[in-house]
């Protein structure tokens, strides 16, 4: 059975994994076996293995000590705990950067990076590349077979800490990966409007990666440079990859954690690669609205591949230790923001990391056994989610069916957020953030999806923020409307196509025939400027609304206004337009959140989309469903600090655990989740 055939992500599990990285190096073996029986006690049916074991597999260059591995991997099949095994390639030893200096990354301004800390190679370094294989090569072979690998776990994090490397290696493999994609030099200097500032370049070897200059880079060699660097670092992967699939059962299923929005790698590439998606998820505590950006990075992970169950391959139990402050998560908020994910699609939860160290630049993060050991209150959470995942066994495996998705692009965000913008105080994310924030809270389910991947999914879609967009992605949003969904586009959108070459004659000019309007001029505003609008607000009558960070000088051709500026130099000009016959709108502002929720219900209204539960949830409580083929299961989680009443839809309710008889309507307490399933189909 192939992975991709199974409703289950790793096929030789089942069911919900739960455990985290597990670093027995860094102990002596005494403690392994009590971490056996601890793994044991907490219901723990993953662990991955291995992720920083480098310079313990081979100490010296070419000389391997697979010994201690052997053991632990075997302890691990006696205790019938599966094994993610990681091919080791994350940290090279200080002998790789001894040796071989040119494997270190250097920065814009022409700095090597030492070795030190962990991830520091260039990744078009040949000499990494071969190293890295072969080590992959010895562990593949050796334990492909073995009872207890379940799946494989290819480095880790791909350009967290060095995405991109302006070293002379990279330059040439720079040049390598342009000359692919251009027919000659004319067609570069073409695509990178070499003509301004005396750029023209008269052979390849002058093309390097745009290091640091006196004033501004040529923008669409820092957009190249950036989408070489994502695919550099993805070539690293499906190496490993190759050598991994070549040996191991095709029923053992090959990843490499993704960072969710993280924003160097363009992961609707990367996916495709991959037989699942793994990911890592810090929610940052000081951020009041951090579960909102969990619930948005896991609808990303589950669309990268089609609706496909993923994974959370990291978090953290409690504490991190890496930003200014990091204090011990809130009570109740482990359990919560885990369940969370899996109510969006993760089949597995699992941590940075088992044990927590004892020396070393992460020991005051926290771990699934904490240095005071299983005395703590983080010990008694952990096993009872081991055994709460547990239950939730017939979850494994299902799928969430949205009617509506975000469009979402690496490339236009990389663009976007580039110097010598009108703005650069645009953040793709806040703005995305945004407009989910108004969707999530009315209970839908939603999706992402590429500009050019299957739109006609979907009966609404939403794009906040495509600044830039190819001429097939514009065609596939106006196919979209075409097949009648409702399109929301929001501003300064459609503004340059790929190469970031504005799309002349008003904007956006390829969707101003959807939108029934073209825009003259952008006017963004100052950091501390608010716009107020007037127009219709919720209960029809002539309401008011405010606009921040930018703004528009919009005609209509055939669209009405929803929403008009009502002060400064656009007064009384539209804001937020309606084609009424193509059911598509035009927000050219940041608009207040309320106003913009009020728009996005308009739209989704008129695509005919209703909430999950039938209706939207009280205030606070997160919905979400995921389906197999007999069950629906539908997640309430409450994010507030009262207790809820919430109806169910038409059906017949029970709660997934405890007995409960058919539920009309259901109680989540504060900060409580609840889980309800009917067999009875839902479409
Ligand atoms: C990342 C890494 C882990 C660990 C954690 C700490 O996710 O993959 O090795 O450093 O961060 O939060």
């Amino acid at each position: 059975m192939s992975a991709s055939h199974s409703p289950f992500v790793i096929p030789r599990l089942q069911k919900i994994g739960f455990g985290g990285d597990w670093n027995p190096e860094q102990w002596p073996q005494e403690i392994w076996d009590q971490d056996i029986e601890l793994m044991e006690q907490a219901n723990v049916n993953l662990v991955t293995l291995g992720v920083f074991s480098w310079a313990h597999l081979e100490p010296t260059p070419g000389v391997f000590t697979f010994d201690w591995l052997d053991r632990v991997l075997d302890k691990c099949a006696a205790a019938e705990i599966n094994v993610d095994l990681a091919t080791a390639t994350a940290s090279p030893p200080p002998w790789m950067g001894h040796l071989w200096p040119e494997t270190l990354p250097v920065t814009d301004t022409g700095v090597r990076l030492s070795y030190g800390a962990r991830q520091q190679y260039c990744p078009s370094s040949k000499i990494y590349q071969e190293h890295a294989v072969a080590l992959t090569e010895k562990i593949a072979s050796r334990y492909a077979n073995h009872d207890a690998v379940v799946m494989w776990h290819v480095n880790n994090e791909y350009g967290a800490h060095t995405p991109m490397c302006w070293c002379e290696n990279s330059a040439e493999a720079f040049r390598s990966w342009l000359q692919k994609r251009h027919p000659d030099l004319e067609s570069l200097n073409d695509s990178w409007s070499t003509a301004f500032w005396s750029q023209r370049f008269s052979d390849w070897d002058e093309i390097i990666p745009p290091r640091k200059t006196p004033y501004f880079p040529n923008p669409t060699q820092q957009l190249d440079f950036k989408r070489f660097s994502s695919d550099a670092m993805l070539g690293l992967f499906t190496a490993e990859r190759d050598v991994i699939r070549a040996v191991s059962p095709s029923d053992k299923p090959i990843t490499t954690n993704f960072m969710r929005f993280f924003p160097h790698n363009d992961y609707w590439e990367w996916a495709k690669t991959e037989d699942l998606v793994s990911d890592d998820w810090y929610p940052d505590l000081t951020d009041p609205k951090s579960h909102i950006e969990g619930a948005a990075g896991a609808d990303l992970m589950r669309s990268l591949k089609d609706g496909q169950p993923w994974l959370l391959m990291e978090q953290a139990v409690s504490a991190i230790n890496w930003r200014g402050i990091n204090p011990p998560k809130p009570i109740g908020a482990y359990r919560r923001w885990s369940l969370q994910q899996v109510a969006r699609g993760a089949d597995a939860i699992l941590h940075f990391q088992w044990r927590a160290s004892i020396g070393g630049a992460e020991k005051w993060h926290s771990g699934m056994l904490p240095h005071a050991g299983p005395r703590t209150r983080t010990w008694d959470e952990v096993v009872s989610l081991g055994a709460e995942l547990d239950s939730l066994s017939p979850v494994t495996g299902a799928r969430t069916h949205s009617k509506i998705a975000i469009v979402f692009d690496w490339s236009s965000w990389w663009a976007l957020e580039l110097d010598s913008r009108p703005s650069t105080h645009l953040s793709q994310m806040k703005i995305v953030l945004s407009w989910y924030e108004q969707v999530w809270k009315d209970g839908h389910s939603i999706d992402f999806v590429h500009p050019e991947g299957n739109l006609n999914d979907y009966k609404v879609l939403l794009v906040p923020q495509l600044y830039s967009v190819t001429d097939e992605g514009a065609q596939k949003i106006i196919d979209a409307s075409d097949s009648g969904a409702s399109v929301v586009i929001g501003f300064f959108s459609g503004a340059t196509d790929q190469n970031d070459r504005v799309r002349p004659g008003g904007y956006p000019a390829p969707w101003q025939e959807l939108l029934g309007i073209w825009v003259e001029e952008y006017c963004p505003l100052l950091s501390d400027h608010t716009l107020n609008l007037r127009g219709l607000n919720l209960d029809g009558h002539i309401g008011s609304a405010t606009g921040s960070q930018w703004s528009e000088h919009i005609h209509l051709t055939d669209a009405q206004p929803v929403f008009t500026y009502a002060n400064g130099d656009l007064e009384g000009k539209p804001a937020v337009t309606k084609h009424e016959a193509n059911n598509a709108w035009y927000i050219s502002t940041q608009l207040d959140e309320q106003t913009l929720q009020f728009i996005l219900r308009d739209a989704i209204v008129a695509a005919g989309v209703d909430p999950i539960l039938g209706s939207f949830p009280p205030v606070g409580i997160e919905v979400t469903e995921r389906r197999t083929e007999r069950e629906s299961f539908i997640f309430l989680l409450n994010h507030s600090d009262d207790s809820s009443t919430v109806l169910l839809p038409p059906g017949d309710w029970h709660q997934l655990t405890g007995d409960s008889g058919e539920l009309k309507s259901v109680e989540v307490p504060s900060r409580d989740v609840v889980v309800v399933h009917t067999k009875s189909g839902r479409k």
